[in-house]
């Protein structure tokens, strides 16, 4: 098998001026993307917004000899994601690869949690990306090729204490994959999830010691993958972080049947819970009929 490359691709990057979304970028230009390199430049919350963060990126991949341009709008305006396509279509005629990545933090406890912050990383992480995706899905249907990755997190998936915003935000994120995959499952549009973990702003403050373990450089790859033309995946979610590269997935178990006719009590529940609950044997289900 050759080289994996993305010649006359091209790529939607949000939030590359920094952290993972600059590594994508320098990967994917460096094997023959072109590359839109958007990022608001604002501060790891939110606020503000500075232009260099993408203009240094933009000038890294053409000093390599690479092609991209900079987008300095936010994701969370559905203004901002057409923009932001606009962008790929205006300079490069098409787009074939989004990359929804930006994403900001603002922890609290659950009782501590202002709405305001926790709209906030809703509009950023989960509108944000569906403002993003949507006018690029148009264009992936017409031309019937597209690869799609959301950027979830083990916060989400999992929990985390004091991310009850992020959380809820990034699991949204799952469920708008599998709905870009099944939508786009006969137009050769692929959509996944990672779950990365790496040092990089975002992070640096919690990682300390073991940041050099996460270099942000080992989650690159695996995202190159999924948005290559040969990626046969969709409708996955990946856990990406320190090398290791592992699948994460949505199972249904058989469960506890009531018996036919009978509508069950609640002691009932009770007494099969070692049923319900058991994970003995599962299935991946292809969509919500399926399951
Ligand atoms: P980062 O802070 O280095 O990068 C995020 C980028 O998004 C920044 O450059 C920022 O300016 C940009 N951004 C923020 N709001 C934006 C907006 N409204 N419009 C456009 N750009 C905006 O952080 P990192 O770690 O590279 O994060 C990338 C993604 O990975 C985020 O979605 C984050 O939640 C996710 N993630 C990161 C993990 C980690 O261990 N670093 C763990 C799990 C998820």
């Amino acid at each position: 098998m050759g080289d994996i490359r993305y010649d006359d691709r091209v790529a939607v990057i949000t939030g590359a001026g920094g952290g993972l979304g600059r590594s994508y970028a320098l990967y994917l230009a460096a094997r023959g993307a072109k590359i839109v390199v958007n990022d608001l430049g604002g501060s790891t919350d939110g606020q503000g917004n500075d232009s260099r963060a993408a203009d240094a990126v933009v000038a890294q991949i053409r000093d390599l000899g690479g092609v991209a341009v900079a987008n300095y709008d936010s994701v969370a305006t559905a203004q901002g994601g057409e923009r932001i396509i606009q962008t790929a279509i205006d300079t490069f005629g098409t787009v074939d690869i989004v990359i929804n990545n930006a994403g900001i933090l603002r922890d609290a406890s659950l009782v501590k949690m202002s709405a305001e912050s926790f709209d906030a990383l809703i509009d950023v992480h989960l509108k944000g990306a569906f403002y993003v995706t949507q006018p690029a899905f148009r264009v992936m249907k017409e031309k019937g090729y597209g690869r799609v990755v959301y950027t979830a997190s083990g916060a989400g998936l999992f929990g985390n204490f004091g991310q009850a915003n992020y959380a809820a935000a990034k699991m949204g994120l799952v469920g708008l994959s599998s709905v870009t995959a099944i939508e786009g499952a006969k137009y050769n549009i692929k959509s996944n999830v990672i779950t990365p973990i790496a040092r990089t702003r975002l992070t640096e403050g919690v990682m300390g010691a073991t940041g050099e373990m996460f270099a942000p450089e080992y989650i690159a790859p695996m995202v190159a993958y999924l948005v290559s033309e040969s990626c046969e995946y969709t409708h996955e979610i990946f856990n990406v972080g320190a090398g290791r590269y592992s699948r994460i997935f949505v199972a249904s178990a058989p469960g506890w049947n009531a018996p036919a006719g009978a509508t069950p009590s609640v002691e009932d529940i009770r007494d099969q819970l070692s049923i319900i609950t058991s994970t003995a044997s599962y299935k991946i289900p292809a969509n919500a009929v399926d399951a």
